[in-house]
């Protein structure tokens, strides 16, 4: 289904993000039909550039990040036609009056800020007081929002002076992934699991999000966040959001980000002891994490794992366990909800049964499995055997070879389409840092050292031990 026309404005266009993600989502929803022949993508930046060389970087960001089976040449054409580019100076008057007079006025006009969180509030201002922007419009915003609570306050506040709450798309891109959806369908649309989801019946849960890349590249502004600011403030506070939160009453936008609060202020501060920072040695992959940081002192984690516990009463003596790393065993991310054993076995003399764990894979390979516990077949007596109930989407949904839409695409329509349930609210931000930052603040006061780890492992030892004096066990991820 096609979404109302639309301008949409992408600052921050001569990116890298906006090459990777924005700019391939944009024509892969173009292919799918879901661009409306009119709308327009403006690019602005602060170089100099006219509409061809905009189109020239389009082009080649496609080429570089669109997989060959999306490439068609006329279509790529069609597509760049509706390009256009503007130069801007963020913080002076440069390219405003242009951009102002670019700008149709019966669409919908969205501005996808994919820039330094520095220049948020210069741009959202110059937005308002040249009148491009209107009451409806909508502005997008990537991480990091905020490095603490402090800065996250102020970035909300900066927006908020000239836009609405409502207007505001704070960018997770986790949440539009296919399986983090379908961890909501999962969870209230089927009967099965919601009396079993509490204390009582879960004995933890387990989230994993394993990269192989390093920092390399990216080294200046991540050895200033760490995996803690990097993953486990948004992405991974998100899964454990929707998993641990209560059900809705409705898929709306406020009753689901109401239910993530909860979720986000029952959490327990974390000790030092339930927390086990890493940063990778050189190895085979390539250099060390100081090595890629360009940091020889750096004390900055690539690797996180920690025990969390949710003072509620669904949660309460369940712990949540996560983990987090660059350079690990393989790219992995996924939640495993691990149920109780039985209360009683009666089938004691013939072995003994692994409890049933749901397990939720968001890459690759997405899909769920459900661990059942069943009889070998054949007359040798009751022997029982652990197998998977498996639900991989691209068998089970899309048709053979075809790709699972990227996060971005479903997150950029969604924004066209003014629907905000996937996007954080500016509330639920803070409530992440302010449970993150005393966790951070302890380890920089400590002046804590990381463990170092392997390149191509499940990260340090200390981080296996954060589960086994639990008598527990991380899913083993195959180094
Ligand atoms: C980004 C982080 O937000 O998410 C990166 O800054 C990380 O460090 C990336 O690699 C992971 O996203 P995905 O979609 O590749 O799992």
């Amino acid at each position: 289904i096609p979404v109302d026309t639309f301008d949409l404005v992408l600052f921050g266009a001569t990116g890298d993000l906006a090459a990777r993600k924005i700019l391939p989502s944009l024509y892969r929803r173009f292919l799918a039909g879901q661009m409306p022949e009119d709308a327009r993508i403006i690019g602005a930046a602060r170089s100099e550039m006219d509409d061809a060389g905009f189109r020239k970087l389009v082009s080649e960001a496609l080429n570089e990040f669109v997989s060959k089976a999306k490439r068609d040449k006329d279509q790529i054409k069609a597509f760049l036609a509706q390009c256009s580019y503007i130069p801007i100076d963020a913080k002076g008057d440069g390219g405003w009056a242009q951009l102002k007079e670019a700008m149709r006025d019966d669409v919908v006009k969205a501005f996808y800020f994919s820039v330094a969180p520095s220049l948020f509030g210069p741009l959202a201002k110059r937005l308002r007081s040249h009148g491009i922007a209107c009451e409806d419009s909508r502005l997008v915003v990537e991480k990091p929002f905020g490095v603490d609570l402090e800065t996250a306050k102020q970035l909300n506040a900066d927006l908020a002076a000239s836009f609405e709450e409502a207007q505001i798309y704070r960018i997770d891109h986790f949440l539009g992934k296919e399986t983090v959806q379908n961890l909501m369908a999962v969870r209230f649309a089927n009967v099965l699991f919601e009396p079993l989801w509490n204390e009582r019946y879960i004995d933890h849960v387990q989230i994993t999000v394993a990269e192989t890349v390093g920092v390399g590249g990216r080294g200046a502004y991540y050895d200033t966040s760490g995996a803690m600011r990097d993953m486990v403030q948004n992405h991974l506070m998100q899964l454990l959001c929707l998993t641990a939160m209560e059900p809705p009453t409705r898929f709306e936008p406020d009753l689901l980000r109401d239910e993530k609060l909860k979720v986000i202020r029952a959490l327990d501060p974390v000790d030092k002891s339930e927390l086990v920072r890493g940063q990778y040695k050189a190895g085979s992959e390539g250099p060390s994490y100081q090595e890629d940081a360009e940091n020889p002192d750096s004390r900055t984690e690539s690797f996180i794992a920690m025990k969390i516990g949710i003072s509620n009463w669904r949660w309460k003596g369940t712990p949540f366990y996560l983990r987090t790393g660059k350079r690990m065993t393989k790219r992995l991310s996924e939640i495993v909800v691990q149920f109780k054993e039985t209360p009683h076995s009666i089938f004691e003399r013939d072995g003994h049964a692994p409890a049933n764990a749901l397990t939720i894979r968001l890459q690759p390979d997405e899909g769920m499995d459900l661990s059942m516990t069943i009889k070998e077949p054949g007359p040798g007596g009751m022997r029982l055997v652990n197998v998977p109930l498996d639900m991989t989407f691209a068998d089970a949904l899309g048709p053979e070879g075809e790709e699972i839409p990227d996060a971005y695409e479903r997150l950029i329509m969604d924004v066209i389409r003014g629907n905000q349930t996937l996007f954080m609210r500016g509330d639920e931000v803070e409530a992440a840092w302010a449970w993150t930052d005393p966790i951070i603040e302890g380890w920089v006061e400590r002046r804590a050292q990381p463990y170092a780890y392997a390149q191509g492992s499940s990260g340090p030892e200390e981080a296996l031990a954060l589960l086994h004096r639990d008598n527990r066990r991380w899913r083993d991820l195959g180094d």
